[in-house]
């Protein structure tokens, strides 16, 4: 792959992305049908509806042959394509449907299963996060880079809980108790590719997550690491897409937030 080709499918995915935006942001504090996808709390709208909508048909004016993954449509496309577009219409959905201004459009691309093409943007906030494998990161095309935040004592995390946690004591809660004890903070944003794309811009310095799927961390792979961030499971092995678990930090900080997410006490030991 040319960096060439890379560049060209980093402006496919900005296009689609600009345009998705511009239709949830049509339909921001209008929505008419807000709706629950079986669980409780996991909400989808007529707006991720429509800026899916809008993303898949850019993509298959672009590379009709590629395969894709999206939240709302599930797989379509060329399953054998070595292309897979990992698509997030909105993501943020209960954020967005209160109108809590913190929800964004991730895209991704992986190749040969590889993500190194991450697009999200914040219209909200008019903020456009890119980056392509070797290419770096940047926002509203200036270059961005993680945090200088050497120790867990004195950083900033994100985490977030999802939407099975009523059903599972794997919940994130005592990871949530614990490593709030051992640093500045942790935030619970409530959009997964945000929370990667504000590491990749050095506003908190680190973050992990259960319970996610491929479109909501395809494009933040590629965002955090191009700003010199580090990707892993929670243990500091490789990370893997379809393992829903991601530990995301500057570097820094990656050991120090693995060991500490190892080690988590029950959450009785917080009473
Ligand atoms: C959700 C958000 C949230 C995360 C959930 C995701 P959605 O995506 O990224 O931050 O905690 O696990 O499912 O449903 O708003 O696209
Ligand atoms: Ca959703
Ligand atoms: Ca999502
Ligand atoms: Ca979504």
């Amino acid at each position: 792959m040319t960096d060439n080709q890379l560049q060209n499918f980093l402006e496919i995915a900005t296009e689609a992305a600009l345009a998705a935006g511009s239709v949830l942001q049509s339909f921001c504090g209008k929505l008419e049908k807000i709706q629950e996808k079986g669980r409780s709390g996991d909400l989808v709208t007529e707006a991720d509806k429509a800026s899916e909508a809008v993303i898949l048909e850019i993509l298959g004016r672009h590379v009709p042959d590629h395969a894709i993954l999206a939240e709302e449509s599930g797989k379509l496309g060329d399953a054998s394509s070595k292309y897979l577009w990992a698509i997030d219409p909105l993501d943020g959905t209960t954020n967005y449907a209160h109108q809590y201004p913190f929800w964004a459009v991730s895209i991704g691309l992986l190749i040969d299963g590889i993500p190194q093409i991450g697009v999200i943007y914040d219209p909200f906030h008019n903020e456009l996060f890119r980056a392509g494998k070797g290419l770096g990161a940047t926002c509203n095309r200036k270059p961005i880079q993680v945090s200088q935040i050497s120790e867990l004592r004195t950083s900033l995390l994100v985490t977030g809980f999802a939407y099975d946690r009523r059903e599972t004591a794997d919940n994130n809660y005592a990871e949530f108790c614990h490593l709030t004890h051992l640093t500045q903070g942790v935030r619970r944003s409530g959009s997964a590719s945000l929370d990667l794309a504000h590491l990749a811009m050095g506003r908190s310095d680190g973050y992990w997550e259960r319970g996610l799927a491929p479109w909501d961390v395809a494009a933040g792979v590629v965002i955090v690491s191009e700003a010199g961030g580090q990707i892993t499971a929670y243990d500091g092995s490789a990370f893997k897409m379809n393992s829903g678990r991601i530990l995301a930090t500057n570097g820094r900080i990656h050991a120090e937030l693995s060991s500490a997410l190892l080690a988590v006490p029950p959450l009785s030991s917080w009473k």
